[in-house]
Formats: C-alpha cells, sequence, structure tokens
C-alpha cells in the first residue's frame, strides 16, 4: 500500500516541460546510461523520435535534459508511465517526483483512470501515492515490450498502480 508521506516538492529550478526534437538525444543517452545498468529497457533513437511525444523532460541551466519520463497510452482506461530516469550527479532534487507528477496531471487530462508502471523502485512511486499491484491483474497488452527485456521471462519488476479516478489533492 502507499505510504502517508508525501514527497516534497519540486524546487523552483526544477521545471518540467514536453520534450521537443532537440531533447530525443539527451532522452537517448539517458535512459540507455540507466539501461545499461539494468534499471530500464533501452530505447532506440528511432523510437525515442517515434515516442516523442509522450515525453516530458527536466532540463538544466544550459538546456541539457537531466531528467525525463513518458506517460504511453496502452488502452481507453490505462497508461504506463515509462523510462523515468533523472542524471545520476541531479538526483534528490524533485526532478523524479516531479516528473511522475507531470505524468499523473496528464493522464487525468486524457481522462485515463489507472496509470502502472513496473520498477525496481518501488519506495519511490510509494511516496507519491502509487501502490504495489500485482502485475497478473494487469491486462494482457502491458507486456508486449517485455520479449525485448534481457531479463525476460525472468522479470523480477514490481508493478506499482495509481488511481486517477480520485481528484487531485485528495
Ligand atoms: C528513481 C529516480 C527517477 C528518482 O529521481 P530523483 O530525481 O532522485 O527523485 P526525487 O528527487 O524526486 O526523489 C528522490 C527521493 O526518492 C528516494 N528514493 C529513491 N528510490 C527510492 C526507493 N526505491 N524507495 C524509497 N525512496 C526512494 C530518494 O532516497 C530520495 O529521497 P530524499 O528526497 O529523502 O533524498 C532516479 O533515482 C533514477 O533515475 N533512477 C534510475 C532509473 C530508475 O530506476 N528509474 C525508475 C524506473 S521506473
Amino acid at each position: 500500500m502507499a505510504t502517508d508521506t508525501p514527497a516534497a516538492p519540486a524546487p523552483a529550478d526544477v521545471q518540467v516541460v514536453r520534450a521537443t526534437v532537440h531533447d530525443a538525444e539527451g532522452i537517448h543517452r539517458l535512459v540507455n546510461f540507466w539501461a545499461a545498468q539494468g534499471q530500464m529497457l533501452p530505447r532506440t533513437l528511432g523510437e525515442t523520435y517515434e515516442n516523442l511525444r509522450d515525453f516530458f523532460v527536466v532540463r538544466d541551466g544550459s538546456g541539457q535534459v537531466i531528467g525525463c519520463a513518458a506517460l504511453h497510452i496502452t488502452w481507453s482506461d490505462l497508461a504506463e508511465l515509462k523510462s523515468l530516469a533523472v542524471q545520476e550527479s541531479q538526483q534528490s532534487r524533485g526532478a523524479g517526483a516531479a516528473l511522475v507528477r507531470a505524468c499523473v496531471e496528464e493522464g487525468r487530462t486524457l481522462g485515463l483512470e489507472r496509470l502502472f508502471a513496473l520498477t525496481y523502485r518501488p519506495g519511490f512511486f510509494e511516496r507519491l501515492g502509487w501502490a504495489q499491484a500485482d502485475v497478473m491483474n494487469l491486462p494482457r497488452k502491458v507486456w508486449n515490450e517485455c520479449y525485448r527485456c534481457p531479463k525476460f521471462p525472468g522479470c523480477d519488476e514490481i508493478a506499482m498502480v495509481i488511481d486517477l479516478a480520485t481528484p487531485a489533492g485528495d
């Protein structure tokens, strides 16, 4: 279950914005840095461009991507938060939480009922109001990318969900 401990709001210099084509290489670099450490699925640059409209980013003062996350619609009521990554040297400043919140807000705007994420960081998501879920209760379509994962079929990621039926702030 989700904890009651709210994550602190992001500092003013952590601004989440929609990605542009100029961010694609930075997103690609960041995601594949963490993918090489087994924390997430790798992405090709081509995939990054094709899915660019799913992405939010946080940039540093020089415009470089230091954080990213994507919200990818799975079905009428469900979307996946994926490719959540923050540069190692920029962590614990609220960028990760701000990116997750942007995806949640986007999910509400889109009229989605629920978001899910597959992660090795359940505690991080719990602090943001997400709860652990049984992966078997997620639709099979959720697994459409799993065959590309080096760990397939021995998946050890934890499924996290958030119900968007509850208005923000409740
Ligand atoms: C997870 C990640 C995105 C968080 O980014 P971030 O910018 O550091 O996030 P925030 O600053 O908003 O929050 C960091 C806080 O979450 C905490 N946290 C991180 N992982 C956690 C976990 N597994 N359980 C509980 N808390 C966790 C940190 O300790 C930190 O706490 P603090 O604020 O008290 O110092 C980042 O660590 C990352 O990119 N990790 C590698 C890639 C990854 O695992 N992505 C998630 C795939 S779904």
